[in-house]
């Protein structure tokens, strides 16, 4: 199985969100969430499974991290509790980690357990100020996906976000790959 982080931050200060949601609304980041994730399974925070309207996303098998082992999912058959993210070091599928910020770090700071592939988006413009709460940013990822990454490929620009994919420079091309750049520049 191949690991696969994907994320949208804003440019420069890593922000992912402020408060529960992401401080953005560009609907071909999303389209391309899809395309990219579509038929895959994906691991997220409970806090992000929640924001997921109607708490699922669909054609997609959904793990949800949560401490809470009496936790309940909107769809038994597709969506699964995990309490443990070790579940994972043995995977038999590929996944996408889709986040939230502290799913990012808990992949993303332990060396066994880091992601192959990392799919970074950078949203460019400034933040608009109709968003408000705690902003939640994934910094110690980015300074781990500096350290451990190398870009591959050209970055893709649309519509003020800047995708870039980045593979753990221990590890051989993994095959996910041509999918990930076919759905990258599909439009
Ligand atoms: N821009 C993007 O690409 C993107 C993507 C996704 C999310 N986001 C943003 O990220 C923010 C949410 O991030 P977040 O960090 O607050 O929440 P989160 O990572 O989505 O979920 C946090 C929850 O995950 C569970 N959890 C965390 N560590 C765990 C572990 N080691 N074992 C088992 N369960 C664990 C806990 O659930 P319990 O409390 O149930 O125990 C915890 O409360 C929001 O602003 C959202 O919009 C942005």
């Amino acid at each position: 199985m191949t690991k696969i982080a994907i994320w949208c931050r804003h440019t420069n200060d890593n922000i992912i969100g402020i408060g529960p949601n992401i401080p953005w609304h560009v609907s071909s980041d999303f389209k391309r969430f899809k395309r990219i994730t579509n038929g895959h399974h994906l691991v997220a925070g409970q806090t992000t499974y929640e924001s997921f309207p109607n708490r699922t996303l669909p054609n997609r098998k959904l793990h949800v991290l949560t401490f809470d082992k009496t936790y309940q999912v909107s769809d038994t058959e597709n969506h699964f509790v995990h309490t443990d993210y070790h579940d994972f070091d043995t995977f038999e599928n590929d996944l996408f980690i889709v986040g939230g910020a502290s799913i990012y770090k808990l992949f993303m700071t332990n060396i066994n357990t880091m992601p192959d592939v990392i799919i970074d988006s950078e949203y460019l413009p400034n933040l608009s100020s109709e968003f408000s709460g705690t902003p939640v940013d994934i910094t110690p990822c980015i300074n781990a996906m500096h350290a451990y990454y190398e870009r591959i490929g050209t970055p893709q620009k649309l519509d003020n976000i800047v995708t870039t994919v980045w593979v753990k420079k221990d590890i051989q091309t993994p095959d996910i790959l041509e999918h990930i750049f076919n759905a990258i520049h599909q439009q």
